[in-house]
């Protein structure tokens, strides 16, 4: 078994479409087990992996991060482009619009955030500057560009607990303080993908406006309706950027792990 390239399904993306030989497997871990779907594409051998499971059965708090990123670790990937459906802080950024993710805030309060937890792994302070890789963030600007599919090029991730949706008042504090879009699942994956020396990208599809600025109450409907509706733009997205890419990682990210020696 062997993938190099993973898609990360968030809400509203639970099958892999366009995979050919498609073929799902159980990965067993250190920290559990982790589904995926391995197939080819364009030659190139990728896992989809629905983050919250085939049928949205494990909340967002619940979710065994460690072990997915574990899992398409062992499967030998290297680069994983994850979606999420967030909420939008900001008028301008509208439901049906794609943000590539590049920074994030962390507001989650339960989850374990590291492979390191000290002996015999050891400690490590993995480095944030460029959480989201940004060789990988610009491939997927220039192949959207290349596919007049609409991206906005950076914005800020703010990551709650929930599984509840946020109040007026933590929204208006998230805008203050730099906040582009709310989602409750990019910590710690985006964190666990870097101390797994993976590019890890994100393109986040707004599917509503946050509570206070939205004109009505949130429902979970909302979003996966918003989703359901222009995952096609993010599906075009994924497989061409996967088909393009010509696998050189010039970037720092193989190289995360340099102070302790890799996983
Ligand atoms: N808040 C948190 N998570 C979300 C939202 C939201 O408004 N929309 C989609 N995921």
């Amino acid at each position: 078994m062997h993938a190099e390239y993973a898609i990360i399904g968030g809400t509203g993306v639970y099958d892999p479409a366009m995979l050919q030989d498609a073929e799902r497997h159980t990965i067993e871990t250190p920290y559990g087990t982790a589904e995926v779907t391995l197939g080819t594409y364009a030659g190139k051998r990728v896992a989809f992996m629905p983050r919250h499971g085939y049928k949205h059965s494990v909340a967002p708090h619940k979710i065994n991060y460690r072990a997915n990123i574990r899992a398409l670790k062992q499967l030998g990937v290297h680069t994983v482009l994850a979606t999420a459906a967030v909420g939008s802080l900001k008028k301008e950024l509208a439901p049906g619009d794609l943000v590539l993710v590049n920074d994030f805030l962390d507001m989650t309060k339960s989850r374990p955030h590291t492979f390191y937890e000290g002996a015999p792994e050891g400690v490590v302070h993995i480095d944030m500057t460029d959480a989201y890789c940004s060789r990988t963030r610009g491939h997927l600007a220039k192949v959207a560009a290349s596919q007049n599919i609409k991206v906005v090029d950076g914005g800020v991730y703010v990551t709650t607990e929930g599984p509840r949706f946020e109040t007026p008042a933590e929204i208006r504090l998230y805008a203050a303080w730099g906040g582009d879009v709310v989602g409750m699942t990019s910590v710690p994956e985006v964190i666990l993908a870097k101390e797994a020396e993976m590019c890890y990208a994100t393109v986040a599809m707004v599917t509503n406006y946050c509570t206070g600025i939205s004109a009505h109450p949130l429902t979970h409907q909302e979003v996966v309706d918003t989703m359901k509706e222009n995952v096609q733009k993010i599906r075009e997205l994924f497989f061409h950027a996967i088909e393009c890419d010509h696998g050189e990682r010039t970037c720092a990210c193989p190289h995360a792990l340099a102070e302790l020696g890799s996983l």
